[in-house]
């Protein structure tokens, strides 16, 4: 047994069924305490959310906390953000700038205010139009010299509008470089669209929940990366199941 980087989403990987969940945490926990293992948790939520969503269940504190799909790096102790990484994520990003250009599009309904963080606009989309909007918002965001990405939840629900150089696998590669953990001593867990750059951009193990969002278990068929792990269980139980299999 040695230690590892342990890197999850929260809604729906490593929440949604409580006993196992359980399990999961006291095996985790004793890692952590004989091994030096680091829990790392990554997740689309903001601050607040995240705050309440640790008021409803039982989560380990986590080591390292990385908020608003990737914008957001904390270190347990600590309520400032990584500035290291803040100051990456500057470059080219102007929030007010692409705030007033996605206004003109009606496709595009924000989220909540709590949502919306210094370097994530986040909208709640239309079905239809949606195909249309995301080239035409990017192509206007080029030509102002603005470097975004926009990850969207595979054509509804949700888009998230960030700084090109963030989002949940570059701020995971980031915290594996800064603490020195190798890609052999790294696991990261997921289940939907905005996991997907950890599967797809990091050559670590992969635990992808059997739960996961239709989208991500088509990709996991196409994709010929062998160290991604479908689960035949749900939520932790998957995790549970993946740790297991990679031999952690
Ligand atoms: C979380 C966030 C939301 C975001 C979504 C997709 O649900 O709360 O703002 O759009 O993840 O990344
Ligand atoms: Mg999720």
């Amino acid at each position: 047994m040695a230690k590892f980087l342990f890197v999850t989403d929260l809604d729906n990987t490593l929440v949604g069924d409580d006993l196992s969940l359980r399990k999961l945490n006291q095996w985790l926990s004793e890692h952590r305490r004989l091994y030096g293992t680091v829990i790392c948790y990554t997740t689309g939520r903001s601050l607040p959310l995240y705050q309440q969503l640790i008021a409803e269940k039982e989560l380990l504190e986590p080591d390292i906390l990385i908020l608003s799909v990737g914008t957001e790096i904390y270190y347990s102790g600590s309520n400032i953000p990584d500035s290291e990484w803040t100051a990456k994520m500057s470059v080219c990003w102007d929030r007010e700038q692409v705030l007033e250009i996605a206004r003109r599009f009606p496709c595009l309904v924000p989220q909540s205010p709590l949502e919306q963080t210094a370097y994530k606009l986040s909208y709640y989309t239309c079905l239809d139009g949606l195909s249309a909007t995301i080239p035409q918002l990017q192509a206007i965001l080029h030509n102002q010299g603005l470097a975004v990405q926009m990850i969207d939840n595979f054509g509804g629900a949700f888009l998230d509008i960030l700084p090109e150089s963030a989002n949940k696998a570059s701020a995971a590669i980031f915290v594996q470089q800064r603490l020195g953990f190798t890609d052999n001593q790294t696991v990261v867990c997921g289940d939907s669209s905005n996991d997907l750059s950890m599967f797809e951009n990091m050559f670590c193990p992969a635990i992808i929940v059997a739960n996961a969002q239709p989208e991500i278990l088509a990709w996991h068929k196409k994709s010929s990366l062998k160290n991604k792990y479908i689960a035949q269980k749900k939520f932790a139980g998957g995790i549970l199941e993946g740790l297991d299999y990679f031999g952690f």
